[in-house]
């Protein structure tokens, strides 16, 4: 029987606190629709302020909130978007900027680092002197942290150059930073600095921050005017939302500061992984919250088998691929969760190989 769990799925796995929970029962709230919740506006203000932008808007989601800022940033039909081909926006939000928006995706790949190549984004800038038969370019998305890239940063000298090049071509330059905090912490920067470059941030209040529901946007004045409108079209106005923003408040209050534990935490967790036989983690790549575990070819072991065992034992992680798992690390795992994780692990290695080995 399982005695205990750790939940490594996400860090979007986390139960809002007592105070959270607190603050949302006590919260006052307002119809937000019509644009008069307070509790809305002090955490939009907020969140505005840390970014270092005019203005902010809550969204339901990370996704809604790429959505809506690539829809702003794109409003003319035949736009393209030069994206990581390894990152959420393309890969994990259903294609929603082109089956919604009508927007075309141009992938660049992304380095390991979670970097694209500057050259290689100005070399898919489309040259405008063929836009008979182009769609035209129009924005540039990075993320940060690079979520399938395993967490990894990109600094403020890398983001302001890609703004740069933006600028020098007429573009916009958004970023996807659902885990914005996470980077900044790891980068020891303020949380502005890592965006000044940006015409538009998502970032997420419920991954590492712990908050139960949503993001916000950031942005001009003039965008969230606009981003504003489309989230009303695409359902994403709501009435009370004061209840889920002061949940966000304490987030923010509470939970910021947690993350450089949690970044340790992967570090160790990782470290002990590293030292069971037939498991690879690559340590350089450990940036923030988030781990991916290799499962090497001489092991008799497969990632299926390893995360069933692991299951069994009441640690739950996620499975990547035939040989690789993912595990991320946040507020509500302990560092005995740690330690326990990994004798979970090497017991899980163990039991598989006996398996496999017939005794
Ligand atoms: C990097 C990144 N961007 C965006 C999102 C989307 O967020 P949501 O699940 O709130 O739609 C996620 C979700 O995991 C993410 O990891």
């Amino acid at each position: 029987m399982v005695t205990r769990m750790v939940d490594l799925r996400s860090d979007t796995v986390t139960k809002p606190t007592e105070a959270m929970q607190a603050a949302m029962a006590t919260a006052e709230v307002d119809d937000d629709v019509l644009g008069f919740d307070p509790t809305a506006f002090r955490l939009e203000t907020e969140i505005a302020k840390i970014m270092g932008k005019e203005a902010a808007l809550f969204v339901p989601s990370g996704t809604m909130g790429n959505l809506i800022s690539v829809l702003v940033h794109c409003d003319i039909r035949g736009s393209e978007v030069i994206l990581g081909d390894n990152s959420h926006i393309h890969i994990y939000e259903n294609g929603g900027i082109s089956t919604i928006g009508g927007v075309y995706p141009r992938p660049v790949k992304n380095n390991e680092d979670g970097t694209m190549d500057i050259d290689l984004i100005e070399a898919s800038i489309r040259d405008q002197r063929g836009e008979l038969f182009y769609p035209t370019t129009r924005l540039i998305c990075l993320e940060n942290s690079q979520a399938n890239c395993g967490g990894r940063c990109l600094s403020v000298e890398y983001t302001n150059r890609v703004g740069e090049l933006a600028k020098k071509h007429g573009l916009k330059l958004h970023i996807d930073g659902a885990r914005l905090f996470n980077a900044a912490t790891a980068l020891h920067v303020p949380v502005h600095r890592l965006v000044q470059a940006a015409d538009s941030v998502s970032v997420c209040l419920s991954k590492g921050l712990g908050a139960p529901v949503g993001s916000v946007i950031v942005g001009s004045k003039s965008f969230i005017t606009k981003a504003r409108i489309l989230r009303k079209t695409l359902g994403g106005g709501m009435r009370q939302i004061g209840m889920l923003c002061a949940a966000a408040l304490v987030a923010l209050q509470e939970n910021v500061g947690k993350l450089e534990g949690d970044h340790k935490k992967a570090r160790t967790l990782a470290d002990g992984l590293n030292d069971i036989k037939g498991l690879r983690v690559d340590i350089n790549s450990v940036e923030t919250n988030i781990i991916f575990i290799d499962i090497e070819e001489s092991s008799s072991t497969t990632a299926a088998k390893l995360f069933k065992n692991l299951e069994e034992r009441g640690v739950l992680v996620m499975q990547v691929n035939s040989s690789r798992l993912r595990g991320v690390l946040h507020h509500q795992v302990s560092a005995s969760d740690v330690y326990y994780t990994l004798s979970c692990f090497q017991q899980a290695v163990k039991g598989v190989e006996q398996t496999e080995n017939g005794n």
